[in-house]
């Protein structure tokens, strides 16, 4: 089979690790999809800054890289736009895309897979929730069968490194983002974590495919961690308990009409994402630095829990080449990803009171 092509939107942190695993890998890549997988581009902003990627394949025109002879599109650009833009140019033109952008799909998954279905083309995105963690492809495929009633855990990893260096060892909130931003773990501007506004997108999203219904980070309640403190840590800490920021999608009864528990009770979603005093007993106590777990509830299937890195290059990196390895497959082999018009069909479900 001919190579796939990939054009690589974004070199920072994410995309460098992706760089350095499409080319350490390229042999073992090549043998599991059946056909080499080569970097055809990589758009940036300030190609200067990037002297650990062969400087013939730095561009900073996205879109024409997106328009060349490219089979897939990763994006790790983050924001809305221009990565909206450069995603649906791609998937119009039939070429299936991946991305990490959890702000970009908390708004606009219903354009994106639009454009996907439209003209054939694949859409994944793992990498945009839970880092290294499998846990959208579980959500869409392996429990596709099942009823999924609760969805809760700790989904961003710059927040809970916050919230465990203050707990363990007395440090403060501004020494901690720091190193997290250090790390690579924060978002470009960090707000996006502290403020909880990328936990509620990773929460839409979860929510969306656990429920299949179509849930933004607006329909989210949203509170962050700025105004958690020092005395707010050790009182927990006092009642033995710690804080962490906490994303829960669940199914609730609503619209009921007060006659009896469930009596004219549709069914409705609450999402939320806030900070949460738990018991040191409890496992996500034990959730520390930028590690993120996540407990799935479905009918038949019972409870589940998903562990591991949340954030950070290399983890991000290797749920981004899981699923480019899954799209190459795909175009070698005939056969497309989960679709988004899985949806069709199911009736939207008002949001329940939080
Ligand atoms: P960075 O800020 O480190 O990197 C962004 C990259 O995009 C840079 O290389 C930058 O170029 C490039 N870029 C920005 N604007 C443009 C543009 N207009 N055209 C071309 N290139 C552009 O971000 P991250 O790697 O941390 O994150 C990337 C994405 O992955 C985001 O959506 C983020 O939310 C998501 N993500 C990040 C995780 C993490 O742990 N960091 C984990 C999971 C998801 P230049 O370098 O020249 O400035
Ligand atoms: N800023 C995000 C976090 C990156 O800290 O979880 C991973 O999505």
């Amino acid at each position: 089979h001919k190579p796939i092509r990939v054009a690589l939107l974004g070199c920072g942190t994410v995309g460098t690790e992706v760089v350095r695993l499409l080319t350490d890998q390229a042999a073992d890549l090549a043998a599991r999809v059946g056909a080499p997988v080569e970097l055809a581009g990589i758009a940036v902003r300030k190609p200067n800054k990037h002297r650990e990627v062969p400087a013939d394949l730095l561009t900073t025109d996205a879109a024409a890289l997106v328009a060349s002879d490219v089979d897939v599109v990763v994006e790790v650009i983050g924001g809305i736009e221009p990565a909206r833009t450069l995603l649906l140019d791609a998937l119009r033109a039939g070429k299936s895309a991946v991305t990490a952008n959890k702000a970009l799909l908390a708004e606009h998954t219903a354009e994106l897979s639009a454009a996907a279905d439209a003209s054939g083309a694949d859409l994944y995105f793992e990498a945009s929730v839970a880092g290294a963690i499998p846990l959208l492809r579980p959500l869409r495929e392996s429990l596709a069968g099942d009823r999924i009633t609760r969805v809760m855990g700790i989904v961003n990893g710059t927040t809970n490194f916050i919230l465990s260096g203050m707990d363990s060892t007395g440090a403060s909130y501004g020494e901690t983002l720091e190193e997290a931003t250090r790390l690579g773990y924060a978002e470009a501007d960090p707000t996006a974590d502290v403020d909880g506004f990328d936990a509620a997108s990773k929460a839409a999203i979860l929510a969306s495919l656990a429920f299949h219904t179509r849930v933004t980070a607006a329909d989210v309640h949203r509170e962050g961690i700025a105004s958690v403190s020092a005395a707010d840590i050790a009182a927990a800490k006092a009642l033995g308990r710690i804080v962490k920021l906490l994303a829960i999608c669940e199914r609730v009864p609503v619209g009921g009409d007060g006659e009896g528990a469930d009596a004219g009770a549709t069914e409705g979603i609450s999402v939320r994402v806030h900070p949460a005093m738990i018991p040191r007993s409890h496992p996500l106590a034990g959730v520390n630095g930028a590690f993120n777990a996540v407990f799935v509830e479905a009918d038949a299937a019972g409870e589940m829990m998903f562990y591991g890195q949340g954030a950070g290059g290399a983890p991000t990196a290797s749920a981004v080449l899981g699923d480019l390895v899954a799209v190459a497959r795909n175009l070698v082999q005939g056969g497309r990803g989960p679709r988004e018009s899985a949806y069709a069909g199911l009736p939207s479900r008002p949001m329940g009171q939080t």
